[in-house]
Protein backbone atom coordinates (compact mmCIF):
# COMPACT_ATOMS: atom_id res chain seq x y z
CA UNK A 1 0.00 0.00 0.00
CA UNK A 2 1.21 3.52 -0.86
CA UNK A 3 2.65 4.62 2.39
CA UNK A 4 2.64 8.37 1.81
CA UNK A 5 1.14 10.26 4.24
CA UNK A 6 -2.63 11.14 3.76
CA UNK A 7 -3.30 14.08 1.59
CA UNK A 8 -5.18 16.13 4.61
CA UNK A 9 -3.04 14.87 7.32
CA UNK A 10 -1.81 18.96 8.33
CA UNK A 11 0.91 19.05 10.25
CA UNK A 12 1.21 21.59 13.22
CA UNK A 13 5.44 22.02 12.16
CA UNK A 14 6.73 25.01 10.68
CA UNK A 15 5.24 28.14 9.82
CA UNK A 16 2.32 27.18 12.33
CA UNK A 17 4.96 26.10 15.22
CA UNK A 18 4.40 27.44 18.91
CA UNK A 19 0.41 26.89 18.35
CA UNK A 20 -1.17 27.66 21.58
CA UNK A 21 -1.60 24.59 23.98
CA UNK A 22 -5.29 23.35 25.21
CA UNK A 23 -5.14 21.42 27.99
CA UNK A 24 -6.72 18.12 28.93
CA UNK A 25 -8.46 17.48 31.96
CA UNK A 26 -9.36 13.68 31.76
CA UNK A 27 -12.55 12.76 33.65
CA UNK A 28 -12.61 9.10 32.85
CA UNK A 29 -12.30 8.22 36.52
CA UNK A 30 -14.79 10.40 37.47
CA UNK A 31 -17.94 11.53 35.12
CA UNK A 32 -16.90 8.80 33.56
CA UNK A 33 -17.29 6.00 36.29
CA UNK A 34 -20.31 7.28 37.79
CA UNK A 35 -22.08 5.86 34.71
CA UNK A 36 -24.04 2.91 35.00
CA UNK A 37 -21.99 -0.08 33.79
CA UNK A 38 -18.81 1.43 34.22
CA UNK A 39 -17.63 1.32 37.71
CA UNK A 40 -14.35 0.50 38.38
CA UNK A 41 -12.49 -1.14 41.66
CA UNK A 42 -9.49 0.51 43.18
CA UNK A 43 -7.03 -2.26 41.15
CA UNK A 44 -8.52 -0.95 37.79
CA UNK A 45 -8.46 3.16 38.83
CA UNK A 46 -4.79 2.62 39.47
CA UNK A 47 -3.85 1.04 36.39
CA UNK A 48 -6.03 3.77 34.62
CA UNK A 49 -4.66 6.48 35.91
CA UNK A 50 -1.19 5.23 35.22
CA UNK A 51 -1.77 4.79 31.55
CA UNK A 52 -3.57 8.41 31.35
CA UNK A 53 -0.33 10.02 32.96
CA UNK A 54 1.58 8.38 30.17
CA UNK A 55 -0.97 8.96 27.36
CA UNK A 56 -0.17 12.87 28.69
CA UNK A 57 -3.47 14.08 30.39
CA UNK A 58 -2.73 16.90 32.09
CA UNK A 59 -5.05 16.92 34.77
CA UNK A 60 -6.56 13.82 35.85
CA UNK A 61 -9.84 13.79 38.16
CA UNK A 62 -9.88 10.89 39.86
CA UNK A 63 -12.76 11.19 41.66
CA UNK A 64 -15.29 12.46 44.23
CA UNK A 65 -13.67 11.81 47.37
CA UNK A 66 -16.70 12.62 49.68
CA UNK A 67 -19.64 10.90 47.98
CA UNK A 68 -17.96 7.60 49.23
CA UNK A 69 -14.94 5.97 51.07
CA UNK A 70 -14.01 4.35 47.99
CA UNK A 71 -13.55 7.11 46.07
CA UNK A 72 -11.97 8.73 48.84
CA UNK A 73 -9.58 6.00 48.59
CA UNK A 74 -8.96 5.84 45.19
CA UNK A 75 -8.30 9.67 44.87
CA UNK A 76 -5.69 9.52 47.84
CA UNK A 77 -3.67 6.31 46.62
CA UNK A 78 -3.98 8.04 42.41
CA UNK A 79 -2.90 11.08 44.06
CA UNK A 80 0.44 9.76 45.99
CA UNK A 81 1.29 7.59 42.91
CA UNK A 82 1.37 9.67 40.17
CA UNK A 83 4.95 11.39 39.43
CA UNK A 84 3.84 14.10 36.42
CA UNK A 85 0.08 14.81 36.09
CA UNK A 86 -2.07 17.26 38.04
CA UNK A 87 -4.62 15.27 40.32
CA UNK A 88 -8.07 16.81 40.50
CA UNK A 89 -11.04 15.71 42.75
CA UNK A 90 -14.68 16.66 42.80
CA UNK A 91 -16.43 18.64 45.24
CA UNK A 92 -19.83 20.87 45.97
CA UNK A 93 -19.75 24.02 47.21
CA UNK A 94 -19.64 23.10 51.15
CA UNK A 95 -17.12 22.73 53.82
CA UNK A 96 -17.45 19.22 54.22
CA UNK A 97 -17.01 18.22 50.89
CA UNK A 98 -13.79 20.96 50.22
CA UNK A 99 -12.03 19.21 53.20
CA UNK A 100 -12.49 15.68 52.36
CA UNK A 101 -11.46 16.89 49.07
CA UNK A 102 -8.54 18.44 50.65
CA UNK A 103 -7.32 15.61 52.35
CA UNK A 104 -7.83 13.00 49.82
CA UNK A 105 -5.41 14.78 47.74
CA UNK A 106 -2.87 15.69 50.31
CA UNK A 107 0.45 14.14 48.75
CA UNK A 108 -0.51 14.49 45.39
CA UNK A 109 2.56 16.32 43.53
CA UNK A 110 -0.01 19.08 42.21
CA UNK A 111 -3.73 18.62 43.29
CA UNK A 112 -6.62 20.73 42.26
CA UNK A 113 -9.86 21.07 44.34
CA UNK A 114 -12.75 20.97 41.25
CA UNK A 115 -15.72 22.95 42.88
CA UNK A 116 -18.87 22.93 41.34
CA UNK A 117 -22.41 24.54 41.84
CA UNK A 118 -25.51 25.00 39.50
CA UNK A 119 -26.01 28.71 38.43
CA UNK A 120 -29.22 28.18 35.90
CA UNK A 121 -32.52 29.11 36.93
CA UNK A 122 -33.68 25.46 36.81
CA UNK A 123 -30.96 24.35 39.03
CA UNK A 124 -31.27 27.49 41.13
CA UNK A 125 -34.82 27.04 41.97
CA UNK A 126 -35.37 23.74 41.39
CA UNK A 127 -32.19 21.80 42.78
CA UNK A 128 -30.36 24.75 45.17
CA UNK A 129 -33.76 26.55 46.20
CA UNK A 130 -30.98 29.51 46.49
CA UNK A 131 -30.97 32.76 45.26
CA UNK A 132 -28.35 34.44 42.88
CA UNK A 133 -26.68 36.68 45.46
CA UNK A 134 -26.29 33.06 47.64
CA UNK A 135 -25.01 30.98 44.63
CA UNK A 136 -22.36 34.18 44.37
CA UNK A 137 -21.57 34.06 47.99
CA UNK A 138 -21.58 30.29 48.67
CA UNK A 139 -18.84 30.27 44.83
CA UNK A 140 -16.75 32.68 46.49
CA UNK A 141 -16.68 31.28 50.04
CA UNK A 142 -15.41 27.76 48.59
CA UNK A 143 -13.02 29.17 46.33
CA UNK A 144 -11.44 30.68 49.61
CA UNK A 145 -11.15 27.96 51.60
CA UNK A 146 -10.47 25.95 49.04
CA UNK A 147 -7.62 27.73 48.05
CA UNK A 148 -5.84 27.46 51.11
CA UNK A 149 -5.72 23.34 50.79
CA UNK A 150 -4.45 22.50 47.01
CA UNK A 151 -2.37 23.86 44.79
CA UNK A 152 -4.82 25.31 42.45
CA UNK A 153 -8.71 25.46 42.19
CA UNK A 154 -10.95 25.43 39.58
CA UNK A 155 -14.92 26.82 39.45
CA UNK A 156 -17.25 24.66 37.75
CA UNK A 157 -20.53 26.88 37.17
CA UNK A 158 -23.02 23.28 36.52
CA UNK A 159 -25.50 23.82 34.45
CA UNK A 160 -23.49 26.91 32.43
CA UNK A 161 -24.88 26.58 29.13
CA UNK A 162 -28.45 27.38 30.45
CA UNK A 163 -27.72 30.28 32.49
CA UNK A 164 -28.11 33.82 32.14
CA UNK A 165 -24.69 35.11 30.26
CA UNK A 166 -24.63 37.90 32.65
CA UNK A 167 -25.14 35.94 35.95
CA UNK A 168 -22.22 33.54 34.73
CA UNK A 169 -19.86 36.75 34.71
CA UNK A 170 -20.89 37.95 38.12
CA UNK A 171 -20.29 33.78 39.35
CA UNK A 172 -16.82 34.01 37.44
CA UNK A 173 -15.60 37.29 38.59
CA UNK A 174 -16.69 36.18 42.29
CA UNK A 175 -15.09 32.93 41.47
CA UNK A 176 -11.81 34.26 39.86
CA UNK A 177 -11.48 36.99 42.74
CA UNK A 178 -11.66 34.47 45.79
CA UNK A 179 -8.99 32.43 43.87
CA UNK A 180 -10.14 30.02 40.99
CA UNK A 181 -7.76 30.08 37.96
CA UNK A 182 -9.64 27.88 35.87
CA UNK A 183 -13.31 28.52 35.01
CA UNK A 184 -15.42 25.80 33.71
CA UNK A 185 -18.99 26.20 31.60
CA UNK A 186 -20.24 22.88 31.29
CA UNK A 187 -22.84 22.10 28.85
CA UNK A 188 -24.08 19.61 31.79
CA UNK A 189 -27.27 17.76 29.68
CA UNK A 190 -25.60 18.21 26.34
CA UNK A 191 -28.26 21.51 25.25
CA UNK A 192 -26.54 23.49 22.99
CA UNK A 193 -24.98 23.94 19.61
CA UNK A 194 -21.94 24.43 18.22
CA UNK A 195 -22.87 28.32 16.91
CA UNK A 196 -24.41 28.86 20.61
CA UNK A 197 -20.98 27.54 22.43
CA UNK A 198 -18.75 29.72 20.51
CA UNK A 199 -21.26 32.60 21.48
CA UNK A 200 -20.85 31.85 24.84
CA UNK A 201 -17.32 31.37 25.37
CA UNK A 202 -16.16 34.75 23.10
CA UNK A 203 -18.79 36.31 25.56
CA UNK A 204 -17.36 34.87 28.64
CA UNK A 205 -13.76 35.90 27.68
CA UNK A 206 -15.26 39.26 26.56
CA UNK A 207 -16.43 40.50 29.82
CA UNK A 208 -14.98 38.07 32.49
CA UNK A 209 -12.74 39.95 34.63
CA UNK A 210 -8.61 39.42 33.90
CA UNK A 211 -9.85 36.87 31.77
CA UNK A 212 -6.67 36.49 30.11
CA UNK A 213 -5.16 35.15 33.27
CA UNK A 214 -7.53 32.99 33.66
CA UNK A 215 -8.05 29.45 31.77
CA UNK A 216 -11.67 28.94 30.55
CA UNK A 217 -12.90 25.47 30.09
CA UNK A 218 -15.49 23.48 28.53
CA UNK A 219 -17.25 20.33 29.46
CA UNK A 220 -19.77 18.70 27.75
CA UNK A 221 -21.92 16.05 27.68
CA UNK A 222 -23.46 14.02 24.17
CA UNK A 223 -26.64 14.21 25.03
CA UNK A 224 -27.72 15.63 21.17
CA UNK A 225 -24.23 14.11 20.12
CA UNK A 226 -22.71 17.13 19.88
CA UNK A 227 -20.06 16.98 22.55
CA UNK A 228 -17.47 16.73 20.54
CA UNK A 229 -18.01 19.68 18.31
CA UNK A 230 -19.37 21.45 20.77
CA UNK A 231 -15.64 21.51 22.98
CA UNK A 232 -13.81 22.36 19.66
CA UNK A 233 -16.25 25.45 19.14
CA UNK A 234 -15.03 26.35 22.48
CA UNK A 235 -11.51 26.11 21.75
CA UNK A 236 -12.08 27.98 18.69
CA UNK A 237 -13.66 31.10 20.97
CA UNK A 238 -10.29 30.65 23.27
CA UNK A 239 -10.85 27.82 26.15
CA UNK A 240 -7.96 26.42 26.51
CA UNK A 241 -8.72 23.23 28.68
CA UNK A 242 -11.06 20.65 27.51
CA UNK A 243 -12.75 18.04 30.13
CA UNK A 244 -13.38 14.78 28.62
CA UNK A 245 -13.35 10.78 29.29
CA UNK A 246 -11.78 7.86 26.97
CA UNK A 247 -14.38 6.56 24.67
CA UNK A 248 -16.26 9.55 25.89
CA UNK A 249 -18.20 7.18 28.81
CA UNK A 250 -20.12 9.29 31.03
CA UNK A 251 -23.32 10.47 32.68
CA UNK A 252 -26.38 9.95 30.67
CA UNK A 253 -25.27 9.70 26.48
CA UNK A 254 -21.37 10.25 28.36
CA UNK A 255 -18.68 13.14 27.78
CA UNK A 256 -16.84 14.31 24.78
CA UNK A 257 -14.57 11.42 23.67
CA UNK A 258 -10.76 12.50 24.40
CA UNK A 259 -9.25 10.52 21.47
CA UNK A 260 -11.99 12.56 19.07
CA UNK A 261 -10.98 15.79 20.52
CA UNK A 262 -7.11 15.18 20.46
CA UNK A 263 -7.59 13.72 16.99
CA UNK A 264 -9.28 16.58 15.92
CA UNK A 265 -7.00 19.09 16.87
CA UNK A 266 -4.11 17.40 15.57
CA UNK A 267 -5.56 16.29 12.30
CA UNK A 268 -6.89 19.72 11.66
CA UNK A 269 -3.82 21.52 13.32
CA UNK A 270 -3.86 24.79 10.66
CA UNK A 271 -7.65 25.16 11.41
CA UNK A 272 -7.43 25.15 15.29
CA UNK A 273 -4.18 26.51 15.50
CA UNK A 274 -3.78 24.66 19.20
CA UNK A 275 -2.11 21.82 20.16
CA UNK A 276 -2.21 19.22 23.37
CA UNK A 277 0.35 17.16 25.23
CA UNK A 278 -1.26 13.81 24.66
CA UNK A 279 0.84 11.12 22.81
CA UNK A 280 -1.61 10.13 20.02
CA UNK A 281 -0.24 6.54 19.54
CA UNK A 282 -1.27 5.36 22.98
CA UNK A 283 -4.91 6.51 22.18
CA UNK A 284 -5.96 3.03 20.91
CA UNK A 285 -4.24 1.11 24.02
CA UNK A 286 -5.76 3.33 26.25
CA UNK A 287 -8.90 2.73 25.22
CA UNK A 288 -8.72 -0.64 25.07
CA UNK A 289 -7.24 -0.90 28.37
CA UNK A 290 -10.56 0.68 29.19
CA UNK A 291 -12.68 -1.15 27.39
CA UNK A 292 -10.90 -4.64 29.42
CA UNK A 293 -11.21 -2.89 32.80
CA UNK A 294 -14.56 -1.96 32.60
CA UNK A 295 -16.05 -5.01 30.29
CA UNK A 296 -17.45 -2.49 27.98
CA UNK A 297 -16.74 -2.46 24.29
CA UNK A 298 -16.50 0.46 21.92
CA UNK A 299 -19.29 0.36 18.62
CA UNK A 300 -17.49 -1.00 15.62
CA UNK A 301 -17.81 2.29 13.48
CA UNK A 302 -16.79 5.02 16.89
CA UNK A 303 -14.13 7.44 15.40
CA UNK A 304 -10.41 6.73 16.14
CA UNK A 305 -10.71 3.48 18.14
CA UNK A 306 -13.53 1.58 16.86
CA UNK A 307 -12.84 -1.60 14.86
CA UNK A 308 -13.81 -0.18 11.30
CA UNK A 309 -12.22 3.58 11.95
CA UNK A 310 -9.90 2.02 9.45
CA UNK A 311 -11.33 -0.63 7.92
CA UNK A 312 -12.26 -0.67 4.70
CA UNK A 313 -14.52 -3.52 2.81
CA UNK A 314 -15.92 -1.96 -0.78
CA UNK A 315 -13.97 -2.27 -3.70
CA UNK A 316 -14.22 1.06 -4.63
CA UNK A 317 -12.30 2.37 -1.55
CA UNK A 318 -10.24 -0.29 -1.57
CA UNK A 319 -8.86 0.70 -5.09
CA UNK A 320 -8.22 3.78 -3.98
CA UNK A 321 -6.69 3.03 -0.82
CA UNK A 322 -4.13 0.96 -2.59
CA UNK A 323 -2.91 3.68 -4.64
CA UNK A 324 -3.01 6.63 -2.44
CA UNK A 325 -3.77 6.34 0.95
CA UNK A 326 -5.43 9.95 1.24
CA UNK A 327 -7.93 9.22 -1.03
CA UNK A 328 -10.11 7.64 2.39
CA UNK A 329 -8.10 7.90 5.30
CA UNK A 330 -7.23 11.49 6.81
CA UNK A 331 -4.47 9.99 9.39
CA UNK A 332 -2.42 7.03 9.91
CA UNK A 333 -4.03 4.02 12.24
CA UNK A 334 0.04 4.03 13.44
CA UNK A 335 -0.54 7.51 14.68
CA UNK A 336 -3.41 6.30 17.23
CA UNK A 337 -1.57 3.15 18.24
CA UNK A 338 -3.45 1.06 15.44
CA UNK A 339 -0.78 -1.81 13.81
CA UNK A 340 -2.09 -0.71 10.12
CA UNK A 341 -5.59 -0.27 7.88
CA UNK A 342 -7.04 -3.10 7.22
CA UNK A 343 -8.55 -4.11 3.55
CA UNK A 344 -11.32 -5.97 4.62
CA UNK A 345 -12.58 -9.35 2.32
CA UNK A 346 -16.29 -9.02 1.85
CA UNK A 347 -18.81 -9.05 -0.64
CA UNK A 348 -18.25 -5.67 -1.27
CA UNK A 349 -14.68 -6.33 -2.42
CA UNK A 350 -13.45 -5.79 -5.34
CA UNK A 351 -10.43 -7.71 -7.54
CA UNK A 352 -7.56 -5.69 -6.53
CA UNK A 353 -7.85 -6.08 -3.03
CA UNK A 354 -8.18 -9.94 -3.40
CA UNK A 355 -4.88 -9.52 -5.43
CA UNK A 356 -3.04 -7.84 -3.09
CA UNK A 357 -4.20 -10.39 -0.37
CA UNK A 358 -3.39 -13.33 -2.44
CA UNK A 359 0.37 -12.26 -2.65
CA UNK A 360 0.92 -11.56 0.85
CA UNK A 361 -0.21 -15.39 1.23
CA UNK A 362 1.92 -16.17 -1.28
CA UNK A 363 -0.40 -16.93 -4.33
CA UNK A 364 0.55 -14.84 -7.75
CA UNK A 365 -2.56 -15.83 -10.13
CA UNK A 366 -2.44 -14.98 -13.42
CA UNK A 367 -5.36 -12.96 -14.75
CA UNK A 368 -7.14 -16.11 -15.67
CA UNK A 369 -6.86 -17.78 -12.15
CA UNK A 370 -7.36 -14.79 -10.46
CA UNK A 371 -11.18 -13.94 -12.55
CA UNK A 372 -11.79 -17.81 -11.16
CA UNK A 373 -10.64 -17.36 -7.73
CA UNK A 374 -12.78 -13.87 -7.64
CA UNK A 375 -16.09 -15.91 -8.89
CA UNK A 376 -15.52 -18.15 -6.11
CA UNK A 377 -14.74 -15.72 -3.62
CA UNK A 378 -17.99 -13.63 -4.95
CA UNK A 379 -20.09 -16.25 -3.96
CA UNK A 380 -18.66 -17.54 -0.39
CA UNK A 381 -18.78 -13.83 0.52
CA UNK A 382 -22.64 -13.63 -0.49
CA UNK A 383 -23.02 -16.26 2.03
CA UNK A 384 -20.64 -15.41 5.60
CA UNK A 385 -20.28 -12.29 6.98
CA UNK A 386 -16.70 -13.21 7.92
CA UNK A 387 -13.81 -14.01 5.04
CA UNK A 388 -10.25 -15.42 6.70
CA UNK A 389 -7.17 -15.43 5.59
CA UNK A 390 -7.77 -19.50 5.47
CA UNK A 391 -10.56 -19.42 3.59
CA UNK A 392 -8.91 -17.56 0.51
CA UNK A 393 -5.47 -20.20 0.96
CA UNK A 394 -8.22 -22.31 0.35
CA UNK A 395 -10.05 -20.92 -2.57
CA UNK A 396 -5.94 -20.35 -3.91
CA UNK A 397 -5.38 -23.70 -4.11
CA UNK A 398 -8.71 -24.97 -5.30
CA UNK A 399 -10.16 -26.24 -2.01
CA UNK A 400 -13.45 -25.92 -0.82
CA UNK A 401 -13.40 -23.61 2.50
CA UNK A 402 -16.00 -24.96 4.40
CA UNK A 403 -14.57 -28.76 4.26
O1 LIG B 1 -21.67 17.90 33.81
C1 LIG B 1 -21.34 18.66 34.75
O2 LIG B 1 -21.82 19.78 34.90
C2 LIG B 1 -20.34 18.17 35.68
C3 LIG B 1 -19.78 19.12 36.66
C4 LIG B 1 -19.63 18.51 38.00
C5 LIG B 1 -18.50 19.69 36.15
O3 LIG B 1 -19.91 17.03 35.58
ZN1 LIG C 1 -20.36 16.18 33.59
Amino acid sequence: MNNQPAATNDSIDGENSSPDRVLIFDTTLRDGEQAPGFSMDLHAKLKLAHALEELGVDILEAGFPQASPDDFNAVAKIARSLTKTTVAGLARCVPGDIDSCARALEGARRSRIHLFLSTSPLHREHKLGMSKQQVVEAAARSVERARELCHEVEFSAEDALRTEPEFLVEVFNAAAAAGATTLNAPDTVGYVTPAEMFEMFTYLRKNVRNAENLIFSSHCHNDLGMAVANSLAAVSAGARQMECTINGIGERAGNAALEELVMALKVRAPHFRVSTGIDTRKLYPTSRLLTQLTGQGVPRNKAIVGDNAFAHESGIHQHGMLKHRGTYEIMHPQDVGIAETSLVLGKHSGRHALRERLQKLGHTPDDATLDGIFARFKALADQRRDIHDDDLQALALGQDPDT
